[in-house]
């Protein structure tokens, strides 16, 4: 007789169901696993053995097979203990027959049968409810799989003995409660930047429009300190989004005691980060940086210093959103909607272009050290900003600074118009300036008499390019709608304007 258990494999954050089948024949006594699977489940046999004895239950001296259905999805992962367990618990008369019907299992196994967490309990907890089935999974990611609907069935038990006395009605499992990280320690606020009154304003903006941002200065002005504070200026995930974010971070095995928490993510990877840890992929698919900071902020400090290929490789996930991995013999999508935010210095000694400052090597040193960032790259980037360093009389008296409640406010206020208007416009799919792309930017941001005059002047001065001019307009409609205009005006304009690259300023002016 063969015993089934459902289960899940993994593709991007979706979990495709995936039957175990087991089988104890009579035969010379053997353990085998068939079904595409990887090193990690293979090693599974040893384990479920050895949890099997400690749990005081011996194989029986059989021939034992374990398929995984369907053969051609691939298997990875160590979740896959706890079904072949379980499966053949039922096979040996150690569990009721019927059991497990209606549940999808998934968890690996310790030696001594305890139960051990697992990454991607959410995802199969959502996957296990839309077929109407339940979910057994390791007691530590319980309160994660309770948010999958309230009122689906959740085991979390801690080892092997508890299911079995469950199923046998000798101590009943409670169903864990889902949770809610706490807010943790306050975030950095904007009230201890001094001075750099324009690169807060920038960073309101990127806020408000959801801009990708770059800062270009000396070093000590504040450019990573800025950067850093910009969390807390973003509003709170969308329970959509928190779902969105989790999903990922349960996929990528990071979500803390299977508790959730609504702020957005903040992802500042080191610069010797490979093309594996940014996109995504490498032995065992898992998600990368940009899809870590899906939904949230993605922040590249000393910019150069990333590998080229690896800053290139950012280009696909900034254009469309996702990240896509192509394997041997398939190909994974992970949502990567980040929002981008570089600082860098204008060159290695870092001065370049500051009063009073000669650099030895000349106006190389500032060529070499920008031309390592390709200019698609830099295109993607809506508001470049340079940070000069900070003034004297700023850092002694400094006036005093806005807190990141208010200007929070702010954002939170312009991002609420976008909304509006997006639906109004029939696209409730997106919810920031920057996602508008060329047709529906020109609808939503056509500006007034004047404004239109003073585009059309910049665009035959400065040259813009099409993607420079789209890069104008959603600027200057985020600027509108930070304060309130209906339409987009000329002084909107001028503003977006300043925000240019300095290769754009530099190729306009040759
Ligand atoms: N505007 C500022 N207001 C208050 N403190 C500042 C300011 N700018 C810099 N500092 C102080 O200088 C330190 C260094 O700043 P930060 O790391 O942000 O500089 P940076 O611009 O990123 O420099 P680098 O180019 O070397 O990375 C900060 O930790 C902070 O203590
Ligand atoms: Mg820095």
């Amino acid at each position: 007789m063969v015993q089934r258990v459902a289960t899940v494999a993994f593709e991007g954050v979706e979990a495709r169901p995936v039957d175990v089948q087991v089988q104890v024949a009579p035969g010379l006594p053997a353990f085998n696993l068939v079904g595409l699977a990887d090193k990690a489940v293979t090693e599974a046999k040893e384990r479920v053995r050895a949890a099997l004895i400690a749990s005081g239950l011996a194989l029986p001296a059989k021939r034992i097979t374990v398929n995984l259905a369907p053969a051609d999805l691939p298997k990875e992962g160590s979740h896959y203990d706890l079904p072949i367990a379980l499966g053949l618990m039922a096979a040996i008369g150690a569990l009721p027959a019927d059991a497990l019907d209606g549940f999808t299992v998934i968890g690996e196994l310790a030696l001594d049968g305890r139960i051990a967490a697992v990454a991607g309990v959410l995802p199969a907890a959502i996957g296990a409810n839309a077929r109407g089935h339940g979910l057994i999974c390791p007691a530590a990611c319980g309160a994660e799989a309770a948010w999958a609907s309230p009122d689906m069935p959740v085991l979390a038990p801690s080892s092997l003995m508890q299911l079995a006395n469950h199923f046998a009605g000798r101590q009943a499992l409670a169903r864990p409660d889902p949770r809610l990280a706490p807010d943790g320690a306050a975030l950095p606020d904007l009230a201890d930047v001094k001075g750099q009154e324009s690169a807060r304003r920038a960073l309101e903006i990127a806020a408000a429009g959801g801009h990708n941002l770059l800062f270009v200065g000396p070093p000590g002005a504040g450019k990573s300190m800025l950067a850093q504070r910009l969390p807390s200026i973003l509003p709170p995930l969308s329970p959509a989004e928190l779902l969105e974010v989790s999903m990922v971070a349960s996929v990528a095995g990071a979500l803390q005691g299977g508790a959730l928490t609504s702020r957005r993510p903040f992802r500042a990877p080191h610069h010797s980060a490979s093309m594996a840890a940014m996109v995504g992929g490498g032995m065992r698919a898992r998600p990368g940086e940009v899809s870590l900071a899906h939904n949230g902020v993605l922040f590249l400090d000393e910019l150069p210093e990333f590998q080229p290929a690896v800053l290139d490789s950012l280009r696909q996930p900034l254009e469309t959103g996702e990240a896509v991995i192509a394997r041997a013999n398939h190909r994974i999508t992970y949502p990567a909607r980040f929002q981008l935010v570089a600082a860098m210095n204008p060159c290695r000694c870092g001065q370049a272009g500051q009063p009073g400052h000669s650099c030895r090597r000349g106006p190389r040193c500032a060529a070499d050290y920008q031309a390592r960032l390709s200019g698609p790259f830099l295109d993607r980037i809506d508001l470049h900003l340079e940070v000069p360093a900070v003034s004297a009389a700023d850092l002694v008296r400094p006036a005093p600074a806005e807190s990141s409640r208010e200007v929070a406010a702010r954002v939170a206020q312009a991002r609420e118009i976008q909304r509006e208007r997006f639906a109004a416009f029939g696209r409730p799919d997106l919810s920031i300036n920057a996602q508008a792309g060329g047709p529906l930017l020109e609808d939503i941001a056509t500006p007034d008499e004047a404004g239109a005059a003073l585009l059309a002047d910049a665009a035959r001065v400065m040259r813009l390019s099409a993607r420079g001019f789209h890069r104008v307009l959603r600027v200057a409609r985020t600027l509108a709608d930070l304060a309130g205009a209906e339409s987009v005006g000329r002084a909107h304009l001028a503003e977006a304007l300043a925000y240019r690259s300095s290769e754009d300023r530099l190729a306009s002016a040759a």
